[in-house]
């Protein structure tokens, strides 16, 4: 049976998910969210990339001073540049981290950096061992590493950890990989540098694949796991971090690892990230889209309303999310439509349900779902149309 570990829970969305277009924060608005992501419970926060503009040194540095649980990362390029701003950023934090990165696939030594694998080597000793000199807590991550020839790697993870990295970052960069290949890298990978230094995933999502992916990581040894909040990030976006969590909480009979994460804390995180960035999450998004205990379809509500595992595989509220929904629409059965109606405080005959079974299901059909006002507007006319013909009978019943 496999043995319970921690993962540690490293969020990027202040860095790699910044960095997609439309996603772009103001320092004032990264310390916010920063402030978030601490009350959630990550681990890691990386904060930003120091060298990369003024304003996103500044963002770092303000995080770096103001948020002293998590250890705060700032991302470097392999350079000594890029390292010293990183640390200028990073020196005041309570726990500092300088993440050095460089590309390790040939397609990307030859084609973008223009450098031997020999160089590369050389490379990413000299830039760890700058960092180190530092800071105790240096991360090194091959970029493109799924597409890295598995000796190399091996390689410079070596290089990497004898230079003095805690910890190896074999990233997914272009979202290629599959479970199995990542699965077979973090393996050979693990046996080669062993407890010598943490084994991290960063999975991007270009094939739909980034959780399963770091999932597929984590059970090959990889015990920290680099996500964002909403999914965001390069293109595709990143590994979700509500997604991986809820993986692990919700089959942790067959992936036994638990994280510092404050489950509750998801949605409300979620939330401030949306409105930071003006950009809502797809309703149908798992775990923090507004359908995520959503129902609509007859054969659900009803198997909701006698027992929610029926359908629901975690409880809203563990989530942080507002509560299960029955929505009204043309796919909706009677079940949840009585069950609308005493929400709404209204207890009908099943005459009265029928009928109004039948003007709810025809307004759905023009307007795709029915809203509560929508149904009390419908559920008063009824009863108004009721108390009428009762009214006539019984004036009918007093003439004679
Ligand atoms: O996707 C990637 O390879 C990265 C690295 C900089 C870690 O974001
Ligand atoms: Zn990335």
């Amino acid at each position: 049976m496999a043995t319970t570990s921690r993962i540690q829970v490293f969020d990027t969305t202040l860095r790699d998910g910044e960095q997609a277009p439309g996603f772009s924060m103001t320092a004032a608005e990264k310390l916010r969210l920063a402030q978030q992501l601490d009350r959630l419970g990550v681990d890691i926060i990386e904060a930003g990339f120091p060298i990369s503009s003024e304003g996103d040194f500044e963002a770092v540095r303000t995080i770096a001073n103001a948020v002293r649980r998590p250890v705060i990362a700032g991302l470097a390029r392999a350079i000594p540049a890029d390292i010293d701003r990183a640390w200028a950023a990073l020196a005041e934090a309570a726990r500092p981290r300088i993440h050095v990165f460089l590309a390790t696939s040939d397609i990307h030594l030859e084609h973008k950096l223009r450098i031997t694998r020999g160089q590369c080597l050389a490379q990413v000793a000299a830039a760890v061992a700058h960092a180190k000199a530092y800071c105790p807590d240096v991360e090194f991550s091959a970029e493109d590493a799924t597409r890295t020839e598995l000796d190399f790697l091996c390689a410079i993870a070596e290089a990497a950890v004898i230079a003095g990295a805690t910890t190896i970052n074999l990233p997914d960069t272009v979202g290629y990989a599959l479970p199995t290949d990542i699965e077979k890298m973090f393996r050979i990978v693990a046996q080669r540098i062993g407890d010598r230094a943490v084994l991290s995933a960063h999975c991007h999502n270009d094939l739909g694949l980034a959780v399963a992916n770091s999932l597929a990581a984590v059970q090959a040894g990889a015990r920290q796991v680099e996500c964002t909040i909403n999914g965001i990030g390069e293109r595709a976006g990143n590994a979700s971090l509500e997604e991986i969590v809820m993986a692990l909480e919700v089959r942790a009979d067959a992936l036994p690892h638990r994280t510092s994460i404050h489950t509750q804390a998801l949605v409300p995180t979620s939330n401030t990230l949306s409105s930071i960035v003006g950009i809502a999450v797809p309703p149908n998004k798992a775990i923090v889209g507004a359908n995520a205990f959503a129902h609509e379809a007859g054969i659900h509500q009803d198997g909701m309303l006698k027992h929610e595992l029926t359908y629901e595989i975690m409880r809203p509220e563990s989530v942080g999310a507002p509560g299960t929904r029955l929505v009204l629409g043309k796919h909706s059965g009677m079940r949840g439509l009585d069950a609308r109606c005493r929400a709404l405080g209204y207890r009908l005959r099943q005459p009265e349900l029928e009928r109004l079974y039948v003007k709810v299901t025809a307004l759905a059909d023009r307007t795709k779902s029915v809203e509560d006002e929508q149904l009390a507007a419908i559920i008063r006319d009824e009863l108004a149309a009721q108390m009428a013909v009762g009214a006539a009978a019984s004036a009918g019943s007093g003439r004679h």
